[in-house]
């Protein structure tokens, strides 16, 4: 009995000592070498601390993909499919030196904290009109980006930065082409599709059109946001409020939205 349970000890010391020490690149060297990687290559997404931005904060200690050594090179190595994290080309031993650095986020023990009450913030989203263009929770429009996993992938200050200042990045799908036809009418909407002859657009009132470059009188695009900046309107307990509701829609483990 005795040895059976001895060597079951010594069987979960070594699946525990894996479980941690996967990485054969961790010394020291290996994670300032990981730094230089990550300042170039992450943080322009993920902030120079790993605090995040327009990817999510990495320094809270949990990782929905993953978040043993193993799971952090593939993340890395691969990228995300469908989402804005992208593979690297990096070899084995780099992937690997940035995976060491990624780690010591959890030693420096900045954990993302956010202040604000993410239920009065669910109720803000309703009352100010933000669900009237956006998804979350399986309701709302779809003038402006899914917002049901935005917690997994924005960082609380890019969300804020969103909410008071819509037009800082406006990625060119939510550009909207405004165009006047030869018959007088005019249309308004998010550019789909075009080519020489043709531009199709998600019309705002009715919907995807398909029309024809020779009917245009006038033909503009513009590059700002159609989402109000919420500056001056919120206060700022209501502001932490729906950063703290946004930052709480995760991915859920076995949903693939
Ligand atoms: C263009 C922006 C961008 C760049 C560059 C980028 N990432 Fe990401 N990253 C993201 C986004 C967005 C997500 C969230 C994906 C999702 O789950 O929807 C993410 C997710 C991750 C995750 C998974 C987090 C989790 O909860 O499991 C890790 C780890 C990660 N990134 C590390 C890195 C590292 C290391 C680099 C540099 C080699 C890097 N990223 C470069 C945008 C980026
Ligand atoms: C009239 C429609 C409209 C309303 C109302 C609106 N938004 Fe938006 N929102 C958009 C559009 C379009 C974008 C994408 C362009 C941009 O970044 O401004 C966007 C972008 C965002 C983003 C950035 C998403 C990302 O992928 O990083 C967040 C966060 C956001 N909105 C939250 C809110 C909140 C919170 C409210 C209410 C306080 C709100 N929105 C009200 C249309 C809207």
């Amino acid at each position: 009995m005795r040895s059976a349970a001895a060597s079951l000890m010594v069987l979960l010391s070594v699946v525990a000592a894996r479980g941690q020490m996967n990485n054969p690149h961790a010394t020291a060297e290996d994670r300032a070498a990981g730094s230089k990687i990550f300042r170039c290559h992450c943080a322009p997404c993920h902030g120079v601390k790993g605090t995040g931005g327009l990817g999510p904060n990495l320094t809270t200690g949990s990782f929905f993909h993953g978040g043993s050594d193993a799971d952090l090179y593939r993340t890395i190595s691969e990228g995300i499919a469908g989402t804005a994290m992208p593979g690297v080309f990096f070899d084995g031993a780099q992937v690997w030196q940035i995976v060491a650095f990624v780690r010591s986020f959890d030693q420096a023990g900045a954990r993302g904290s956010v202040p604000g009450n993410a239920s009065r913030g669910g109720q803000l989203f309703r009352q100010q009109g933000c669900i009237d263009c956006h998804l979350a929770r399986g309701e709302g429009g779809v003038k402006g980006p899914d917002l049901s996993v935005i917690g997994s992938q924005r960082s609380a200050e890019h969300l804020r930065e969103s909410i008071l200042d819509p037009n800082a990045r406006v990625s060119p799908e939510f550009w909207v082409a405004k165009i006047v036809m030869k018959d007088g009418s005019s249309r308004l909407g998010f550019v789909m599709n075009q080519d020489t002859y043709m531009v199709q657009i998600l019309d705002f009132s009715s919907g995807l059109q398909s029309l024809s470059r020779s009917d245009f009188k006038d033909f503009g695009i513009d590059r700002s946001s159609i989402m109000p900046s919420y500056q001056g309107k919120l206060s700022e307990t209501e502001l932490d409020d729906l950063v703290s509701y946004l930052l709480s829609l995760k991915r859920q483990p076995g949903r693939s939205e």
